[in-house]
Order: C-alpha cells, then structure tokens, then sequence
C-alpha cells in the first residue's frame, strides 16, 4: 500500500511519471522525460509546484483531472465516465479504497488503485503500468454493486498533455491508402476521432499524438495515445480555457450496449500511451513491447496467390505457381480466397467452410503435398466473421446474421456479418477451423474481415453487438491458439483495417494494405510501422503494373520496399521468364542476408528538409550495422537533393557507407556522374554521419538507394577500445 497523502514516481526506459494520488482518483502530475531520482521530499515539491490557484468564475478548489475525469471534481470537459440508473446516478464522485504498487520480475510497474461511489453503486479497479520501453497503459473495471442494473454509455481514459504541446498528428485513409497522416494546430476545444466501423478500420487513427510545434521522427517532444481495441473506438485530444489538456480515448459504446447487471464489471481495452524526443523514440517504445510479448523468430517469406490467380483455383496453376515461387526462394505458400464450397467469385459461398469439391475433388492434400514436397510451409485464407446470404450456412441459420431485427443491413462486398457473439455461431466456426487446421496439420491462418459492421445488432437479443462480437472474437483466436500452438495468424481487414495491439496481442502479422503499389507503401507502412515493428507487416512484392494504381515501378523499387517489412511476393511468378526471376531471387537472397537485421533492430526514419525525400533504415539493437533506404517521391526542387543526415548509430564509433550492389548499377545506368563519395565509398563517425550526413546522387523519383553502413573500429555497439585493453581482460 502506497501511504496518504501519497505521490508516486515511476520511472523506466528514460521515461517518468509521477501521480498525485491525494484528492481522488490519481492524476496524473508528469508523463514525459524521465526525472531522475528524486527523493520524497523533492517529489512533495514537484507536485506542490504542480497545483494552480484559483481565479475568477471557476470553483473553489482547483479541478482535479484524474485519469478518469470527473465533473464532480471541477472537470467541465468531456467526461471519463457516462451511464446512469434508470436516468439517475449519471454523475459520480470516486472515493479511493485501497491503491497498491507492486513491480514485476521483467521491471513493469504497476499501481493499482481501487474505488468506489456508494451513492451510485459503482466500483472500479484502475491499473496503470509502466512497462520496461517506458510505454505505459491504463485500463480500468468498472463493476455495478447495486441491485439494479447500471447503463453505461461510455468509458474514457486520459493521459495528461503539457502545455508545450502545440500539435496535432492523426491518421486517417481508406481501403488501399491506410495511415495517412494529417496535422494541425492544438487549438481549445475537443478534436475528436470515432471509429465506427465495428473493426479498427480503415481510416482509424493509430494513434492520436501531440507534440512541440514542428516534431519530427528525430526530434521534438512528442506524446501519443493508442486505443488496444478491434471494434468502435473514440479518441480526443481536448484543450480547455485552463491549462489543463488530455489525450483520452476508450471503446465507443452503442446505444444500451453495456446494461451491468448486479455485480457484473465491465472491462475496458488498455490505453497505451507513449512519449518521445521525437516519433522514432515514441515508436521504438512499442516495437520493444511488442517483441517482448513474442518468441524471436526467422520470418518465412510469403507466397500468397491472390495477385496471380485470384478466385481461378486449378490444382495445376497453383502447382506451377508453388514451383515458381520455391525456385525464386519463397518459404511460405498461402492459398487465399476461392477454395471453399461455392465460392467461384465474391459473391457466394462465405460461411461455408469446407474445401469445394468440384473444384478440389481430393481436398486440399494434393495442393498441400506439393508445396510440403518443395519444402514450403502452407496457409490458408479464411474469413470467419463473414456470411454470404447465397451460402449453405445463411440458408440453414439466418438468425446468425449480425442485424437490427427486422431487415438486413447493406451488403458489402455481396456479404453479411456473422454473429460471433451468438454461442451456436461460434462453436460453429471453432469446429470448422480446428476441423480445418487438424486435417492439413495448418500452422499459418490469413484472417480477412472484408467490411465494416453496418447496424451490427443481436438477433438473439436485440442489443447492439460489437462489443460481444470484438470479445468473441478474441475468444475463437484465443481458444484455437490454444488448441494448435504452432498456429500463426494474420490479421488482415480488406488490407490494415484491423491493425490494433489488441489483434496484434493475438495475431503474429498485419496485412499492412491491399495497396501493395511500393510508392504508395512508403508512407503506409512508415506510419503502420509506428507501433507494429517491420517483421509483422506484410509486405509483398507484385506485378508490374501494380494491380491498384496501374503504376509501373522497377523490380528494385518494388523490392526493396518490401524488405523493410515482412517480405513476401504475390505475383504470377510462373510467368516470368528467366531473367525476371533470377532478379527476384536475387532480391529474396539479399533480404534474408539482411533479415536478421531488418527484424529484430531499431527503426529510423529521418527528417529532411525537402518532403519529396523519404529516407528510412533499421540499426541493429547494438549499433554494429543499418540498411537505409532512400527514395524521392516526386523530383527534389533542389538539384541535387542535398545532405542526408543518419540516425540511430553509434556517435563515437566509426562506420562505413556504401550503396549496395543493386544501388550502384541503378545509379550508374542513370545519366550523370554521381557524387565523389560514391565510388570508394564512406568512413566516418556516427557523429558525422548524424550530424552533417552525405550527398545524396541525384536520382529519378522511386529509384531505390539502399545504403549499407557497418562499423569498422572493432567492437559492435561501444566505443573504440584498444587491443592492449581486450588482452587484460578488461570488460569493454
Ligand atoms: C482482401 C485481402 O486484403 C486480400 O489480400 C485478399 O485476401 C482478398 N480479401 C480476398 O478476398
């Protein structure tokens, strides 16, 4: 038990907070740049300094913003918590009963702080953790101790910004154009994010940040907010005529959603929140969390055939096309959409999820062997949540479909949403998978989920459905994850719609977008990536013309985009011809040379002052080595582009940069003479290649430069150290 009046600081990976925990529910006096170690009497005075008086026409005691703000302690801006009894009990005042701090094994520290309203009959369990990255979350329980039920309307959690936070960056994005940022002003007033598809969606902001005006990737204090949940999400940033401003966010409630019973909690998504000097910081706080939840692993490259034959099933295309993808270096094959009973096209068939046998007679095994025979692994597309009306399942069970009662919501994509969350619905779809994965021994699942949910209601009960239909879901994951351990997933939604550390908590890959244009995918897998680390984005390389956007771009450019994700090809490689695949295999070889590297080190984006410059790397985890890649979105008004400054190395330790081989014989077929450096290349410090950078060769726009930096004084990740000093044994 933490003792009253109470303060506590928390403190790891260079990140501080520090929460008054005197008042009410804990507020939140500092979150950002790590404080170092203060004693308590020092805390007393920070948080002391921290309280404002109070002026003219505002209450008497100074609001108190808690992390679930209350309008009872002074807070007139959007509240934590919204719900009634029956119209009554729709404001609450929180007395805390009991907090306790404890730390785990791995560092995570944690306060838990529980509290209660007797009057309105509710309790509530907070947990706030702050995780060894110094990502932290918040999340909370929020249980009905009355005899009557309780409505609950809605549930936000809120982190504190400082008033240096002038900026606002979102996302937003569609089908195939997923995380395009968008940035404003923080002005007084509520900007609000809802997400109202019934998945993540498409257009869903990753994460609500604010920052020093001007923060880029390297630099400027910049604060963030993601909402760990696949279904309707709100997300705000809100600025009040105090100085007082928040990043809240939580699941979006449907009307008469949640109804608590007596005794029963609700249990809110966690909140993460994460700061930075700058994005790349704020970011790489996720990448560890998320690797740490995760065995390391060698990613195999994927084949999926969804480019090359799409619903066209023939054994021997999809034979030919395995032997393709083996010869080029492929690991994985995945059958996609169009191998389940009437499933010819998009227009039938979803729900029944058993292999056709007009089109496979003998099942799957014949495919199965083959791609085992080469040496691949094979997966399998699925998309359980979805129905088409024109199915076996529909015409045996319409009342599963997700809908108000007495119509049919629109079609989408010719099909209806599953009731996941109706218990007959679901043991169906356990069965069938397991069926499924037991007979061709699957360890790889591609999980679409083609739409958004459109008047997602329960014919069983009538009630909004998202939230039992989110729960559920996770549940099916969860319980064949459980029954075939070797399972690995991928989250896919018509593309990045649903991309949340909640599905990522239960999934091992994203399919980052149905766009797989490699110009377009420099800035969609750049802001995907800010929470979901390279090696969990897919990321493929496809024909040419790209099938989207018709733009045609060179094997390199395709490649080597890709490589800066989770490598794969989705392409008719059986029809190119030799040179064609000997330059694709060539590619796939140069990717896991770097794979190793690419998928386990810290990624770096950098600033520069021209936006058609985009320039991206990994460095490995001790610094010894990074790829970059540099790319022009359009031409550079400057000619040419000018210095590019590297992060992430080592300051003091020495490099050497080079272009790669396939980088010099871009160059070199492009008029011009390149920079004097380019020939023997560069050895400098970290400091010099941070601080001051190199020149660029003036290139065509989406010409990939792809340079390698190595270090070349001796030891990976520390500072140059003598022979003489190794020889005594000394440690570096
Ligand atoms: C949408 C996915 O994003 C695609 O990759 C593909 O799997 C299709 N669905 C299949 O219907």
């Amino acid at each position: 038990m933490v003792s009253s009046p109470a303060v506590c600081h928390l403190r790891a990976g260079g990140v501080s907070l520090v929460l008054d925990l005197a008042r009410s529910l804990p507020r939140i006096v500092h979150w950002g740049a790590d404080l170092g170690e203060l004693s308590d009497p020092q805390l007393q005075q920070l948080v002391l300094g921290s309280y404002r008086q109070t002026v003219a026409n505002q209450p008497d005691r100074t609001p108190w913003v808690s992390v679930l703000p209350e309008n009872s302690q002074g807070w007139v801006g959007t509240p934590g918590l919204e719900g009634h009894r029956g119209g009554r009990h729709f404001s609450t005042q929180f007395a805390t009963t009991g907090i306790r701090r404890d730390t785990d094994p791995d560092g995570t520290e944690r306060v838990t702080t529980q509290a209660a309203d007797a009057v309105a009959g509710l309790g509530l369990e907070l947990s706030l953790e702050l995780l060894p990255s110094g990502l932290a979350r918040l999340r909370v329980g929020l249980t009905n101790l009355a005899a009557d039920p309780y409505t609950l309307n809605g549930l936000l959690l809120a982190w504190p910004l400082p008033q240096q936070a002038q900026e606002v960056l979102d996302f937003t994005g569609k089908h195939g154009r997923e995380r395009a940022p968008q940035r404003h002003p923080l002005t007084h007033g509520t900007y609000l994010r809802e997400g109202r598809h019934g998945r993540t969606g498409t257009d869903a902001t990753l994460l609500l940040l604010a920052g020093e005006a001007g923060f880029g990737f390297r630099q400027g204090a910049v604060w963030g907010i993601h909402a760990a949940w696949s279904g309707n999400h709100r997300m705000l940033v809100e600025r009040g005529s105090g100085t007082e401003t928040i990043l809240a966010g939580g699941e979006l409630l449907l009307p008469g959603e949640i109804e608590l019973g007596p005794g029963e909690t609700y249990a809110s998504p966690w909140l993460y929140a994460s700061y930075g000097q700058g994005l790349d910081e704020l970011s790489a706080r996720f990448h560890h969390f998320v690797r740490a939840t995760r065995p390391p692993e060698i990613r195999p490259v994927t084949g999926n055939c969804w480019e090359a034959v799409y619903f066209d099933h023939r054994l021997d295309r999809l034979t030919e096309l395995a032997d393709a993808f083996a010869e080029v270096g492929v690991e994985r094959f995945v059958l996609d959409d169009g191998w389940f009973r009437h499933r010819r096209d998009d227009h039938a068939g979803l729900g029944d999820w058993y292999v056709d046998e007009t089109v496979w007679p003998g099942g799957l095994h014949p495919l199965v062997d083959h791609v085992r025979g080469l040496g691949l692994e094979f997966g399998l597309w699925v998309e359980p949540e979805m129905i088409n009306v024109d199915s076996d399942l529909a015409r045996a069970h319409p009342e599963w479909i997700l809908a108000p009662g007495d119509r049919l919501p629109l079609e989408w994509r010719h099909q209806q949403v599953l009731n996941v969350g109706h218990p007959a619905a679901w043991s169906y779809l356990f069965e069938r998978l397991d069926a499924l994965i037991t007979e061709y021994d699957l360890t790889y699942l591609k999980w679409d989920h083609n739409r958004d949910l459109l008047e997602p209601g329960s014919q069983l009960t009538g009630r909004a459905g998202v939230h039992a239909q989110t729960l559920a879901v996770y549940r099916l994951i969860d319980e064949l994850k459980a029954a075939h351990p070797r399972l690995q997933i991928e989250s896919c939604s018509a593309g990045g719609g649903r991309a949340d550390l909640a599905i990522l908590g239960r999934t091992d890959r994203v399919w980052t977008s149905d766009c797989t244009d490699a110009h377009e995918r420099q800035v969609i897998q750049r802001y995907t990536g800010l929470i979901i680390p390279p090696e969990l984005l897919g990321a493929h390389i496809s024909a040419d013309p790209n099938h989207q956007t018709w733009r045609r771009l060179t094997l390199a450019m395709r490649a080597a985009t890709a490589m800066f994700g989770d490598l794969g090809v989705e392409w008719n490689v059986a029809r190119l011809d030799a040179d064609e695949r000997r330059e694709l295999a060539e590619w796939i070889a140069t990717y896991k040379q770097w794979r190793p590297l690419l998928h386990g080190g810290t990624v770096v984006r950098l600033d520069h002052p021209d936006p058609a410059v985009c320039a991206h790397g990994v460095v490995a985890a001790d610094g010894h080595a990074g790829l970059f890649l540099v790319t022009l979105a359009e031409t550079s008004v400057y000619g040419p582009p000018g210095l590019l400054r590297l992060g992430g190395l080592s300051p003091h330790a020495s490099y050497r940069l080079e272009p790669l081989p396939a980088t010099r014989r871009v160059v070199a077929a492009w008029p011009g003479t390149p920079p004097p450096w380019w020939e023997p290349g560069l050895t400098l410090s970290g400091q010099g290649l941070m601080q001051y950078g190199f020149q660029l060769p003036d290139v065509p726009p989406d010409t990939p430069l792809l340079f390698a930096v190595t270090r070349v004084d001796g030891g990976p990740g520390r500072r140059p150290t003598s022979d003489t000093t190794i020889n005594k044994g000394e440690l570096p």
